[in-house]
């Protein structure tokens, strides 16, 4: 999270307005759907009932949002509610785990904490829903779609529309193949050869998506996950302002998965691909940021918020709520940031 300019910001923020004063005014949203596959930094309360250590339904998660904890592995609103807002969703994108009361046509989020592109990542800290899985509770949701709008057809022609936003991957690092403690991926393959694995299965998720029936796409990239406060405070050595082996499997990772996305837009001509780099802007100083590398909250030895604790109260001014997970005011800005990068997907 370092660096120094971010020209996309002034971009994103000049293509939002644009963009809202068009559509935002019709209380219309630029995509009448959106579906989230993911982890943590997509969460919203999937893994509220499941038997895990990597849940955030407790203080001081939720502590800035307006209904308090939920899920969210943040103190407020997370990318992913950021994002809907500037796509001019007025309620949020619902966890799949309780979809109860919500228009299951507007989209449902199925990303769950600690989850992988494979199913053994994150599993050391309890249950959770993995890439495949989340496919399969998709599925769920399109026979639902299938019957609210009486066919296959009619619901084929829907789900074009919407928009299918996937985060996934830094689990697979830092609760898998970092931890040899626990899986014994790095004893058995190179990092080159675990993350071709990563990615040929990422991409076979991908084309299940496409046969179910989704035609617009935004791949996000892996972001530092060498520069947390956890990296930094558990893994780095002495100076280090990053851990630069954790930050090369990202890079490594990201550059595979821009390539495949780059294949897709050529082998799925009836589909729209973005991939969004999540490294592109910096959450510095210009933007209220002064503590980069030290959590707001207080922190268990797993690095999330310990139960309760006081967290800081300049939670503007910190880029990291707990060891992993951005503040929400670093959520905004990373979501305007994505939302520049997938423009292409929600013009008509
Ligand atoms: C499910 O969502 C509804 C509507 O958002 C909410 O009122 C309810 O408390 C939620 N239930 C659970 C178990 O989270
Ligand atoms: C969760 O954390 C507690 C306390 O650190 C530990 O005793 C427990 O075994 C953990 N549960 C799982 C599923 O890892
Ligand atoms: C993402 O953006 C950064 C900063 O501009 C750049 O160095 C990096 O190569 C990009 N990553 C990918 C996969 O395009």
């Amino acid at each position: 999270m370092e660096a120094k300019t971010k020209p996309w910001l002034a971009l994103s923020l000049f293509l939002l307005a644009t963009n809202c004063m068009q559509q935002c005014v019709h209380g219309e949203s630029q995509v009448p759907c959106m579906f989230v596959l993911g982890d943590s930094l997509s969460d919203n309360g999937n893994n509220n009932n499941l038997q895990t250590n990597a849940s955030s339904n407790y203080r001081p998660y939720g502590i800035d949002y307006p209904t308090g904890p939920t899920g969210r592995f943040t103190n407020g609103k997370n990318i992913i509610d950021f994002i809907s807002e500037y796509l001019g969703f007025t309620e949020p994108i619902p966890p799949n785990a309780n979809t109860s009361g919500s228009d299951i046509l507007k989209g449902a989020n199925y990303a769950s904490g600690a989850a992988g592109i494979l199913f053994k990542s994150g599993k050391h800290l309890g249950d959770n829903i993995h890439l495949g899985e989340q496919i399969r509770n998709h599925r769920a949701t399109i026979t639902k779609i299938v019957r609210r709008l009486g066919g296959s057809g009619r619901a084929r022609e829907y789900l074009k529309k919407c928009l299918y936003y996937v985060n996934i991957g830094s689990n697979d690092y830092i609760n898998n193949y970092f931890l040899p403690q626990f899986y014994p991926t790095s004893r058995t393959y190179t990092l080159e050869r675990y993350t071709d694995i990563l990615i040929k299965q990422y991409s076979d998720d991908i084309k299940k998506l496409h046969r179910s029936g989704a035609r617009k796409f935004a791949i996000v990239g892996l972001g530092l996950i060498g520069c947390t406060p956890n990296a930094i405070s558990r893994r780095g050595t002495n100076g280090e302002v990053c851990v630069a082996e954790l930050n090369n499997a990202a890079f490594l990772f990201s550059n595979k998965l821009k390539s495949q996305v780059d294949q897709f837009k050529n082998t799925f001509p009836d589909s729209k691909f973005s991939f969004v780099n999540s490294t592109a802007g910096a959450l510095d100083e210009s933007l209220g940021f002064t503590v980069a590398n030290v959590p707001c909250c207080p922190t268990r030895p797993d690095g999330q918020c310990v139960e309760n604790g006081t967290p800081c109260q300049n939670r503007n001014a910190h880029v990291f709520y707990d060891e992993y997970h951005v503040s929400s005011a670093a959520c905004n800005f990373i979501a305007m940031g994505s939302v520049s990068q997938f423009q292409n997907l929600v013009e008509s």
